[in-house]
């Protein structure tokens, strides 16, 4: 039997919103992920298994190979690259958005901009667009920290319900991108099994369609 086709899925909110819709498309896995400390997991689907993994490596494992196929959140692909990678499908789950934001009332003052976030190439790239000066500091969490604890003038993350910011007397300010989860092929892989992965793209596709 040929290798299994591999489909690397985001853990976390992602992968709460993923698996209901594979089930739709008659793709679930054979125990429960949430119940599990596996990685791996075999499907309903014959010679297809998961893999589940932080959003970071995803773009990594299907880039190289490793999974045929996966689902990642666009800040991701917007923030690390989508080099080696089709793009087929926005799945339009996990929605939200990526935000400038900063204390409530804040004004610009003076020329630089002190900018903390974990998108810093997202960050420099937009405040570079908007002629801003701006010094990007890397974080991995917790960003609406940072002004509180004057590490920073603003911030740039995702933003959904707008709690968190609210919780901690924040406001969004500006809009950089609107993010949902993305389907991502593996180049190779799409030429070399072509069929088994453009099928699984159209069956996802049509459950999308309908949730539209
Ligand atoms: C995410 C994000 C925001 C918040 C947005 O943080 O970084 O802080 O959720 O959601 P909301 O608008 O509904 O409040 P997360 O809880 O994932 O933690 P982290 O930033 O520390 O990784
Ligand atoms: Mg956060």
């Amino acid at each position: 039997m040929n290798k299994p086709l591999t489909l690397a899925l985001t853990k976390g909110r992602i992968l709460k919103e993923t698996l209901p819709l594979l089930a739709q498309a008659g793709i679930e896995p054979l125990e429960d992920v949430a119940q599990s400390r596996k990685l791996i997991f075999a499907t309903t689907e014959p010679g297809l298994q998961l893999v589940i993994i932080r959003g970071t490596d995803v773009p990594t494992y299907v880039r190289h190979g490793a999974a045929d196929f996966g689902v990642v959140g666009k800040d991701i692909l917007l923030e690390h690259g989508a080099e080696g990678l089709y793009e087929p499908l926005d799945l339009g789950i996990a929605r939200c958005r990526l935000m400038t934001a900063g204390p409530v009332g804040w004004q610009p003052n003076g020329a630089r901009v002190r900018v903390a976030t974990k998108f810093a190439n997202i960050a420099r790239r937009y405040f570079a667009q908007q002629g801003v000066h701006a010094d990007v500091i890397k974080l991995y969490g917790a960003m609406e920290l940072a002004p509180m604890m004057d590490l920073a003038d603003l911030i740039v993350d995702i933003v959904d319900t707008g709690n968190t910011l609210r919780a901690n007397d924040m406001e969004p300010l500006e809009e950089i991108a609107s993010i949902s989860s993305r389907l991502v092929v593996n180049k190779a892989s799409m030429r070399a099994r072509y069929g088994n992965i453009q099928a699984i793209v159209d069956r996802l596709a049509d459950v999308v369609a309908q949730q539209s």
